[in-house]
């Protein structure tokens, strides 16, 4: 995947209410419900904490760019430490390296070009005319990686990340189950036109489904500082597919995540990802109730509650969440989303349900 290539999406829209579509009743009444449910009052001081605490979280990544990325071995995640742990669920995202060797990864990847290129005729992909990713699920080496039982044992220790503070009702498990994704594969150099700023796990429904809402209670109540984004206890009961869209998994993922079969550097057009789950996930879930005022002033206490439109920016019900630096400009997302740091072959990369990627 060598080759540099700009990193920013070009053309990527910008979410603004202006250009935004989704005024809906539907959207309106839910925004109505959720206010009437925790109480405006609650909800302007879960929003000024929320940006207040976010300020500098956001400076801090800011600042020290992709080093904020944690890398870690394998043996370090196997055997987390109680600081490992802590850092791990801070950052939402981090990079494990020599998940498989350098050599099984090689080999892996010129089994993947070669199936390819045997099946060239029968395999779709997207953009369609020169395909980055392709629409292989199930391909021998994407099951053997799947089935490696290093990677399945990595798998069970990063959904140890999360706890169920509700057991006594569907226990959750933190064994691995096999998910279909996708094959990526970039020439070096070609351009990646596809996804900017997003966070898959559903978008209205976040908002729309009681269970999904409720997993946020903390943050409307106005104690976005109590917010724990690794309790399954109501989160397992979240309606993830509410709403009908190809971009929607039914499948609460703890975590996506890559396994690297070649090298990227950052410049390279690598992934992207926005550090700190709990600060960002609080300002995001409560975005939509605010209004940026007409001075375009950032701080949180001008910012008026938005009791008139159904506007959610970037929520679309059929996509995944989409961000822009003009919709949420607390995030800074032109200087916060960062480059994940150089990989390696056999290398991996993975971000909590929540956690927003670029690419
Ligand atoms: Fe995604």
């Amino acid at each position: 995947m060598s080759g540099k290539i700009s990193n920013w999406p070009s053309g990527w829209p910008k979410f603004t209410s202006k250009e935004s579509n989704t005024h809906d009743a539907f959207e309106l009444e839910l925004k109505m419900e959720i206010l009437k449910t925790y109480g405006a009052e609650n909800i302007k001081k879960a929003w000024v904490k929320a940006v207040c605490n976010l300020e500098p979280v956001i400076s801090e990544i800011a600042a020290k760019g992709n080093a904020v990325i944690p890398v870690l071995t394998y043996d370090q995640v196997i055997d987390a430490t109680p600081e490992t742990v802590a850092t791990m669920q801070t950052s939402g995202c981090f990079v494990i390296r020599g998940v498989i060797s350098t050599e099984e990864a090689t080999s892996h990847f010129a089994e993947l070009q070669k199936f390819v290129a045997d099946n060239k005729e029968g395999i779709t992909g997207w953009p369609a005319s020169n395909p980055a990713i392709f629409h292989l699920y199930y391909t021998p080496t994407q099951l053997k990686l799947r089935t490696d039982p290093r990677h399945l044992k990595l798998q069970k220790a990063l959904n140890s990340l999360f706890h169920d503070s509700n057991p006594q009702i569907e226990p959750s498990s933190s064994d691995p189950i096999l998910y279909a994704d996708a094959l990526r594969m970039r020439a070096p150099g070609q351009e990646f036109l596809g996804l900017g700023p997003h966070i898959d796990a559903g978008s209205t429904c976040r908002w729309a489904d009681k269970a999904y809402r409720a997993s946020y209670t903390n943050i409307f109540s106005g104690y976005p500082e109590l917010y724990d984004p690794y309790d399954l206890g109501l989160r397992k009961f979240a309606n993830l597919r509410l709403f009908n869209g190809s971009a929607h998994s039914s499948v609460f993922r703890a975590f996506q995540g890559w396994t690297a079969l070649t090298g990227a550097a950052p410049t390279e057009g690598s992934l992207m990802l926005l550090p700190n789950i709990k600060e960002v996930t609080a300002y995001l879930i409560l975005r939509p109730f605010f209004r940026m005022p007409a001075d375009g002033s950032l701080e949180p206490e001008k910012w008026e509650l938005d009791l008139e439109s159904g506007w959610f920016p970037g929520t679309e019900r059929d996509n995944s969440q989409m961000l822009s630096p003009e919709s949420h400009p607390h995030l800074r997302l032109k200087e916060t989303l960062v480059s994940i740091p150089a990989i390696r072959p056999g290398d991996t990369v993975w971000w909590h349900a929540d956690v927003l990627p670029l690419r």
